[in-house]
Parts: C-alpha cells; sequence; structure tokens
C-alpha cells in the first residue's frame, strides 16, 4: 500500500488532500499542530509544529518507523496574512518563513534523499499564484512562495532520472479559513468567497498528478477561479 504524507493536514487544503489521497486507497499520515496523535485505519496523525525543527525531525522519525518512508509527500502547511511592508513585524516574516518555506525544506532534506536511493517517490508542493506573481501586502507570502518555486526547481534538478517525480501546485484563491482575517467579502478588490475554488478542487489536481503512470511527470499546475479577480 502506498504511503502518503500530509503537512498541514488537520483543516483546509491539507485535510482535502489527505482525505482525497486516503479515498484513493493509500495510507496517509497527516501532520499538523492539532491532530491528535494516532493510528487509524489507513491513517496515522502525528502532532508537529512545524516551525520547530526538533518537531519535525520526531515526526520524520515517527512516519520512518510506522508506516514507513512515504512514497508520496505534500508539502502544505502554510500561513498567510495581508500587511504593507512597513507593518510587517520581524516576527510576521520569520514565523512565514519558517511555517511555508523551511518546514518544507526540513522535510525535503530528511525524506527525498531517500527517496532518491530507493528509486521513487514524489514530491508535491502547494505553492500560490504568490509563486509567480507579486500581491501587494504580501512581503513575506510572497518571499516565501516564491522560494518554494526556487527549492522545487533545484530538487528538480537534483533528482532529475532518479525515478523521483516532483510537482508544483499553484493555486489562486481557495475558500478556507486562511481568508478568515482577511475577510475578503468585506473588502472591494478581492474575490469574494464564493467566488474562489474549493479544497475539493486543489485535492483533485495532487491525485491528478500522483496518479500518473510512472513514465510521466507533472512538473507544474496552476488553478485560478474562472471569475477572478486580481488585485493590485
Ligand atoms: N486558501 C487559499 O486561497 C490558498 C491559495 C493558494 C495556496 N494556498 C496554500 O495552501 C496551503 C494550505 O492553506 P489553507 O488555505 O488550507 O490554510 P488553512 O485552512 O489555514 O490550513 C493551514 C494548515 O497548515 C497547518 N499549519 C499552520 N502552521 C503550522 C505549524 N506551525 N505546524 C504545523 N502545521 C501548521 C494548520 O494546522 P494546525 O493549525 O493544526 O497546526 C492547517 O492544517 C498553504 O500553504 C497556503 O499558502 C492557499
Amino acid at each position: 500500500m502506498k504511503v502518503a504524507l500530509v503537512t498541514g493536514a488537520s483543516r483546509g487544503i491539507g485535510l482535502a488532500v489527505a482525505d482525497a489521497l486516503r479515498a484513493s486507497g493509500m495510507h496517509v499520515v497527516r501532520l499538523a499542530r492539532t491532530v491528535r496523535e494516532g493510528t487509524f485505519e489507513r491513517r496515522t496523525d502525528i502532532a508537529c509544529d512545524l516551525t520547530d525543527p526538533a518537531s519535525v525531525e520526531r515526526a520524520v522519525g515517527r512516519v520512518e518507523q510506522e508506516p514507513g518512508l512515504p512514497d508520496i509527500i505534500v508539502n502544505n502547511a502554510g500561513v498567510f496574512f495581508i500587511k504593507p511592508l512597513a507593518d510587517t513585524t520581524y516576527e510576521d516574516f520569520t514565523r512565514t518563513l519558517a511555517t511555508n518555506l523551511t518546514a518544507a525544506f526540513l522535510i525535503a532534506r530528511a525524506l527525498v534523499p531517500k527517496m532518491v536511493k530507493r528509486g521513487s517517490g514524489h514530491l508535491v508542493t502547494i505553492g500560490s499564484i504568490s509563486d509567480y506573481i507579486g500581491f501587494s501586502g504580501s512581503t513575506a507570502y510572497a518571499a516565501s512562495k516564491f522560494g518554494l518555486r526556487g527549492m522545487h526547481e533545484v530538487i528538480r534538478q537534483e533528482t532529475a532520472k532518479s525515478g523521483v517525480r516532483t510537482t508544483l501546485i499553484s493555486p489562486g484563491p481557495v475558500d478556507t479559513d486562511i481568508w478568515n482575517a482577511v475577510d475578503p467579502d468585506s473588502k472591494p478588490g478581492f474575490t469574494k468567497r464564493k467566488d474562489m475554488m474549493r479544497v475539493e478542487d486543489v485535492a483533485a489536481a495532487v491525485v491528478y498528478a500522483v496518479m500518473q503512470p510512472e513514465r510521466i511527470d507533472i512538473t507544474e499546475i496552476r488553478l485560478l477561479p474562472t471569475i477572478y479577480t486580481p488585485r493590485g
């Protein structure tokens, strides 16, 4: 049975991705701060603060023990806020980088070389439209997401011809809790929540990428709502 590890899988996109991969027959490991630790039928939940390298190391060690080295990793966990540069604190910036980028690096560094040695595996990175467009108020978020794009490209180079596949999925707005503090429905210029994509739409893209025959490597997927308001 294939094993999939999904970070940030307690809610939102990560939860939908974990559910979809489990529904396709895999054993799913869900990492997040607020999951209750336990092993269930084709599911392992591990509480992990991805901003803490020791917590990541412990979680990765547990995964390798049981259910074993993953076949699929989905680096999904992330935080988001909108503030002008002048109001973005050092803490805002470093917390965003730690959650969105450094955690993905720690997970990839711990597990991808072992996938390469095995000759199979799939690293899926959940980027964002902010990994290729700069939006006002997104200094920290864009730095983290453009960083993820860069890391994805380099890991692609380093794993080329190893049998390991790498996919960057870059969604536009998806209706999740991540938007609660922004409250886009009350602000002009933002895509309204009813027009946003649903978590299942991103999960379907992940399933599409990882279910391809082994000869096909989906490098990148960009998703946008059909009715979309790009903010300035
Ligand atoms: N929603 C969108 O419009 C959108 C668009 C493009 C890309 N994305 C990206 O999609 C990903 C998921 O976003 P979402 O909308 O599903 O957000 P969400 O509903 O707020 O969920 C975020 C997830 O990340 C986890 N997380 C946050 N900080 C963590 C930490 N320190 N340690 C462990 N887990 C942590 C949360 O779990 P705990 O709180 O339980 O730890 C939660 O499971 C993010 O990378 C986001 O940038 C979202």
